[in-house]
Formats: C-alpha cells, sequence, structure tokens
C-alpha cells in the first residue's frame, strides 16, 4: 500500500460535511488521493512525505492548495473544499500550473523561427487526414501571430514530434487513462523538447464531443514554442479543457507569444478577444438577467456571477452553460413565472429553462412579439415580475410587452427619456431585482423605481461584484 498522505487525511476529515455534501469514507478517500496526486503533478508537491516538516503552521499540502486555488481564482482557503474539487476533477493538460525548478531565466525559446513537425503516428479514433488537418490548424494559430513558421516533414527528426502515446510512455511523465491528464508538451530544446504527446486512452474528435483535438493540439503546441500556463479563463493556455465551438488565440496567447518571439510579420498585427476584468472601473455589459434568484452578467463570450466560493466574482463561457446558446448576446430577461429566461442576439431569440435551451429557438422576435421590421437587435430587457410587463430597450425606444395577453402594449414605443426620465436614451442591460429597475449605460448603473420612474442611485456598472474599490 502507497504511504497515506496522513496530513491531508486529516485536513479533510476535518473540514467535515461542509467539504463534503454527500461524502461517504470512501469516496473521501479517493478524493484525498485525488488532491494528493493533482498538487503533486501540478503544483509540484514532493510525493516522498519528507515535506511534512513541521514549520510553524506550514503544511505542504495546505501551501500547495492555497498556490492552486490563487491560479484558479476560487477563494484562498487551504482547504479542499467543493469547488477546489470540482476544478481539480476537471480534464486538463498535463504540463504542471507553476514552473518546475527550471535552469533557464524566463521563457525558454527556440533559437529560429523556421521550425520542422512530425506527426509520428495516428489515433485510431480520427480519420488520417482530420488529424493532419487539426495539427496544420492548430500550428497556423501561432504562426498568425508571431514570426514562426511550420513546416512539416515525413521522415526523420523534428523539432516538434507529435505522437499519440498512452499510460507510461518512457519520458517520466505517464498518463492515467481516460479522463484526467488529456496531453501535454515540452518546452523548447532538442531532443524531447518541443514535443507534443496526446493520450491515446481520450477519444479523439474533430467536434464538440471530448476530447476536440484541434483544441488540445493549439494549446500543447503553446507550450511547444515556450509559453507556460495562464489564469486567463478566456486563453488557449489556461490548463483545463473548455472547449466553447471555435478555437483562436486570446489577447493573452498572442502577448504571450509575442513576448518571446516578437511581433507578426503580417501587416496588420493579429488582435484576440480579451476576457473582462470583473474589477476593472471600465467593465461594461452586453445583458444582464436574473435566473432562478441569481444575477447573470453577460459579456461577450462570458457570464458573470457572484457565488461563495470565488472572492470576487465566477467568470466562466456562456458556453459552459448553454452550449447552444451564441456569445454576444445582447439582451436577456427572466419570465420567473414559467421558469423561463429568454436572450437576445440579433433578431432571434432563445428561451432556456435552467441549463436547458426549450425546444423549437431560436425563433424570431417580429412573429413572437409583434416588433415591426425594422428593429433588427434589441438593447435591452426586463419583466417586472408583479405586473407582467416586459420592457424592451431599442436604441432611444422602449416597447412594453404584456406577457399574459401575449402582445405590445398600445402607446408603445415610447421614447427612453420619457418613459424613465434621466437614465439617458440607450440602454446596454437592464434587470429586476427586489422589486427595482437597474439600469445599465456604459460603466453607470442607475437604480430606478419602476413604479414612480424615479432614480433613487447612480452606482458603477460592477457595483454588484465584490471589488475592493469601485
Ligand atoms: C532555417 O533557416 C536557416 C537560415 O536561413 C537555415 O540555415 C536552416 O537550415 C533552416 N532550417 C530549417 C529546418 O528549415
Ligand atoms: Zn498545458
Ligand atoms: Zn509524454
Amino acid at each position: 500500500m502507497p504511504s497515506l498522505p496522513l496530513l491531508l487525511l486529516l485536513l479533510l476529515w476535518s473540514s467535515g460535511a461542509h467539504g463534503f455534501p454527500a461524502g461517504t469514507s470512501e469516496t473521501q478517500e479517493r478524493d484525498v488521493q485525488m488532491v494528493q496526486k493533482y498538487l503533486e503533478n501540478y503544483y509540484n508537491l514532493k510525493s516522498d512525505g519528507k515535506q511534512v516538516e513541521k514549520q510553524r503552521n506550514r503544511n505542504p499540502v495546505v501551501e500547495k492548495l492555497k498556490q492552486m486555488q490563487k491560479f484558479f481564482g476560487l477563494k484562498v482557503t487551504g482547504k479542499p473544499d467543493a469547488e477546489t474539487l470540482q476544478v481539480m476533477k476537471k480534464p486538463r493538460c498535463g504540463v504542471p500550473d507553476v514552473a518546475q525548478f527550471v535552469l533557464t531565466q524566463g521563457n525558454p525559446r527556440w533559437e529560429r523561427t523556421n521550425l520542422t513537425y512530425r506527426i509520428e503516428n495516428y489515433t485510431p479514433d480520427m480519420a488520417r487526414a482530420d488529424v493532419d488537418h487539426a495539427i496544420e490548424k492548430a500550428f497556423q494559430l501561432w504562426s498568425n501571430a508571431s514570426p514562426l513558421t511550420f513546416t512539416r516533414v515525413f521522415e526523420g527528426q523534428a523539432d516538434i514530434m507529435i505522437s499519440f502515446v498512452r499510460g507510461d510512455h518512457r519520458d517520466n511523465s505517464p498518463f492515467d487513462g481516460p479522463g484526467g491528464m488529456l496531453a501535454h508538451a515540452f518546452q523548447p530544446g532538442p531532443g524531447l523538447g518541443g514535443d507534443a504527446h496526446f493520450d491515446e486512452d481520450e477519444m479523439w474528435t474533430n467536434n464538440f464531443r471530448n476530447y476536440n483535438l484541434y483544441r488540445v493540439a493549439a494549446h500543447e503546441l503553446g507550450h511547444s514554442l515556450g509559453l507556460s500556463h495562464s489564469t486567463d479563463i478566456g486563453a488557449l493556455m489556461y490548463p483545463s479543457y473548455i472547449f466553447s465551438g471555435d478555437v483562436q488565440l486570446s489577447q493573452d496567447d498572442i502577448d504571450g507569444i509575442q513576448a518571446i518571439y516578437g511581433p507578426s510579420q503580417n501587416p496588420t498585427q493579429p488582435t484576440g478577444p480579451q476576457t473582462p476584468q470583473v474589477c476593472d472601473s471600465k467593465l461594461t455589459f452586453d445583458a444582464i438577467t436574473t435566473i432562478r434568484g441569481e444575477v447573470m452578467f453577460l459579456k461577450d463570450r462570458f457570464y458573470m456571477r457572484t457565488n461563495s466560493f470565488y472572492p470576487e466574482v465566477e467568470l466562466n463561457f456562456i458556453s459552459v452553460f448553454w452550449p447552444q446558446l451564441p456569445n454576444g448576446l445582447q439582451a436577456a430577461y427572466e419570465v420567473a413565472d414559467r421558469d423561463e429566461v429568454r436572450f437576445f442576439k440579433g433578431n432571434k431569440y432563445w428561451a432556456v429553462r435552467g441549463q436547458n435551451v426549450l425546444h423549437g429557438y431560436p425563433k424570431d422576435i417580429y412573429r413572437s412579439f409583434g416588433f415591426p421590421r425594422n428593429v433588427k437587435n434589441i438593447d435591452a430587457a426586463v419583466s417586472a415580475e408583479d405586473t407582467g410587463k416586459t420592457y424592451f430597450f431599442v436604441a432611444n425606444k422602449c416597447w412594453r410587452y404584456d406577457e399574459y395577453k401575449r402582445s405590445m402594449d398600445a402607446g408603445y414605443p415610447k421614447m427612453i427619456a420619457e418613459e424613465f426620465p434621466g437614465i439617458g436614451n440607450k440602454v446596454d442591460a437592464v434587470f429586476q431585482k427586489n422589486g427595482f429597475f437597474y439600469f445599465f449605460r456604459g460603466t453607470r448603473q442607475y437604480k430606478v423605481d419602476p413604479g414612480t420612474k424615479r432614480i433613487l442611485t447612480l452606482l458603477k456598472a460592477n457595483s454588484w461584484f465584490n471589488c475592493r474599490k469601485n
């Protein structure tokens, strides 16, 4: 039997029912081992047990847990709480999140920009042409944003050797069967340097099913070129597997590769999507809605919401919640009576209940709500719970729709300035909470009493997040 990580075991047990909502001792022990292994694999926790030195209140497992929680933006508790375990159970890259004691300062790099690669073998999961295509596209992402070029070779030693292997494949970094570790790659250098290995115990695909080879290859090749893991969840170099449909370098990835190799030779420098900074005072929103008592803020590809596991706010891809919804939603509102949330983009909308998009959507806004054809998109929407009246904001006008009669109220559209004086002539987002409307325009937020239409308070747009200063 392997030596039991006693300290960790005690730690887990003392966290009691709180850390393990439905914990039997068997699942607890499995979690203990999972946490230990995770910290050994990705946070350089030593497995020989010799680290259990009695420094005042300094337990290596607690320290590593804190480091991991910090990396993933979780509340830093030093305890393996439910959310920490959940993050640890996500499939991910096998490369550690903290640099092991590296010899070189800064990022290791290739000294040439004309690199070669070779696909040594194929996975039986996919057609060979699809593997070739996935790898080629993954290289293109990086060559588009840098001076690097990649030439495929079919024999001999290439700079970057690509292979599908399983279990212990003699590089001191064994794979672990299905799930968990999906792939890994070595930093630039001779021999194994730059090589990328994909776990053959995974199912590889060229679609949304787990695991999309293009997505994983795009990440691994970042390591092959000298990048390490990013804490930016929108970056390809984030360690967990997230497939949001489109694979592209984020601005964070572009900044990373260009910091090593300099700008692209293209006349126009490529740019990538940026991840919202939740505590940035310039943060604005596309749409906001309540959903089953929570408030969900939408921006580009991301949703944000507050909850007790994240010190400021939880931020993740909209597609993680609703794979069928597009990015860049423009308006959203909840009809609490029907337990339904409606999301708008262009002249289409989707209705969801919980995490399910309802059947038959998207529908168009003309037939469903009676908008005239010159309305091309909705800026913001909110439904007053007690009256069943839904306000839609379109440029400088607003419409009122009756959820019971299922028709637009007479007398609309009206000017926003007339219906809600003082909030300006355009609305980015609006939601209702505790009987109040909260209107968002740029970085401003107005709390309005829907009965009297009076502005009660002026706030910063991100006042709902637990940012230290707003
Ligand atoms: C890369 O370019 C250099 C300089 O032009 C050349 O000497 C070298 O052979 C090239 N290497 C490859 C792998 O193409
Ligand atoms: Zn990685
Ligand atoms: Zn390997």
